[in-house]
């Protein structure tokens, strides 16, 4: 077991390139066995989430040759199973994209309940609705998903949620059925897009993507390509989040600044200073940090995966600020973690009030999932004296060489080896 040791109180400054995004990754890399022929992904970047898909996805017979750090490419010629069974991709959430892919090419697939990060309940039900509409048949058997059609039909499915996972999940079961498919009140991240353009350069015919409905015409046969996925646009707002709360100048590179623009608006009403180029944000740092507040929604909206990151900032802003969670029922694990560091922050249900406090103080602490752990480095960053954080792996999942960046940018932060 691994944690990271951290002195606080060093400002942040320099330049910090951002990888690719690990939400459009997790799709594109199982988006690949659609494809006849060898696809090249680019840009992927270097985080255990990748390393899971890769084991899950040779053991299934695909040949996955990693080219470098941050390139893969993906043969699916010689698959031989159509299973991914528990212990290949327990740790990972997006597991459940083999269904779409699998049940959309092969019209056969078996994946287990999906795992990874913990913060309540997380169904799945609007993905089996729309593989049912297409004509699927799905049963959970024995925590295995298992999805089976003769054919896929297009159909019209409406989401009774707006779901990253169901709308790029149907997509992917979507490009080889009969007809044409539309979604209705689908998710517009940037990731979504994402998948569809490299779906599209693949041959597919997706229309309308990063809109509220999106319209897949089936064809016959999709051909590999070459492909690099886009900058994480939360991995780009944790370091832009992390500039702000060590008053920091931080330029932040390699990133679609229009991404950005919900994260850059709150910063600036914190008083944070600004500056947007073509591929980077510059963020610098405030002595007069002041307190905003929060509500998380579906993109364009303020993503949920920086409200953790964004309520350690307020922690050390004057006033009160409330932060709304509207995507996930229960997201404050952290909270608990973050009062260890001095916040003053209650919770009630989906809202947190944090009480703006003139410091934060170190101390041991462990990260419960992965945008919490992002949280937690936050704070530890501008705390007074070592701040401990356990369950390192979660940080992993997400964040490619979290410390070497940080330390890069002035941070004192170190990965040390622990029994517990
Ligand atoms: N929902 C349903 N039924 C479904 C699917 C979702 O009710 O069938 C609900 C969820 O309970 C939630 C809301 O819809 O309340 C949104 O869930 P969504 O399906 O959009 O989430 P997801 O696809 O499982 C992705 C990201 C998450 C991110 C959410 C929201 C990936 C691999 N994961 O999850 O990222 O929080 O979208 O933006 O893309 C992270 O990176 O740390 C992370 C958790």
């Amino acid at each position: 077991m691994e944690k990271f040791v951290i002195n606080g109180k060093k400002k942040l400054n320099g330049e910090v390139t951002i990888s690719g995004a690990k939400n459009a990754a997790v799709a594109i890399m199982p988006a690949a066995l659609l494809a006849n022929g060898v696809c090249k992904i680019d840009n992927l970047p270097n985080i255990e989430d990748i390393r899971c898909f890769y084991d899950a996805m040779t053991k299934m017979g695909v040949k996955c040759e990693i080219l470098d750090k941050h390139s893969m490419s993906i043969d699916s010629t010689n698959i031989k199973s159509f299973t991914a069974d528990y212990d290949s991709i327990k740790a990972i959430r997006a597991s459940y994209y083999l269904l779409g892919v699998l049940l959309g090419r092969f019209k056969k697939a078996e994946v287990a309940l999906p795992g990874g990060c913990d913060f309540g309940s997380r169904p799945i039900d609007q993905h089996i609705k729309g593989f049912e509409a297409l004509g699927a048949t799905v049963t959970i058997e024995r925590g295995m998903i298992i999805a089976t059609a003769d054919e896929l039909i297009g159909s019209t499915i409406y989401l009774d949620v707006v779901s990253v996972g169901a709308t790029i999940n149907i997509m992917l079961a979507a490009v080889y059925a009969k007809g044409v498919t539309i979604i209705e009140n689908a998710a517009k991240e940037p990731h979504v897009v994402d998948t569809a353009n490299f779906l599209n350069k693949l041959g597919a015919k997706i229309k309308g993507a990063g809109t509220d409905t999106i319209k897949i015409t089936g064809v016959e046969e999709l051909f590999a390509c070459d492909y690099s996925v886009i900058p994480d646009q939360i991995e780009a707002g944790t370091y832009m989040i992390a500039a702000a709360i060590t008053n920091g100048d931080v330029t932040v590179k390699n990133i679609i600044p229009k991404h950005m623009d919900s994260l850059t608006a709150k910063l600036k009403e914190m008083n944070c200073e600004i500056e947007e180029y073509d591929d980077a944000i510059r963020v610098i740092g405030t002595d007069n940090l002041v307190t905003t507040n929060i509500k998380t929604l579906a993109y364009p909206g303020f993503p949920t995966d920086l409200q953790p990151q964004m309520t350690s900032l307020l922690c050390v802003a004057k006033g009160r600020g409330v932060i709304t969670e509207t995507v996930w029922d229960s997201r404050f694990q952290y909270v608990t973690e973050l009062k260890r560091l001095g916040a003053n922050i209650q919770t009630d249900g989906r809202l947190a009030l944090i009480d703006g406090v003139d410091g934060l103080y170190g101390s041991t602490v462990s990260a419960s999932d992965l945008r919490a752990g992002a949280a937690l480095i936050i704070a530890g960053l501008c705390a007074e004296g070592t701040t401990t954080i356990k369950n390192v792996k979660y940080i992993d999942r997400g964040y490619e060489c979290v410390e070497h960046k940080l330390a890069n940018l002035g941070a004192d932060i170190t990965r040390v080896k622990c029994e517990s």
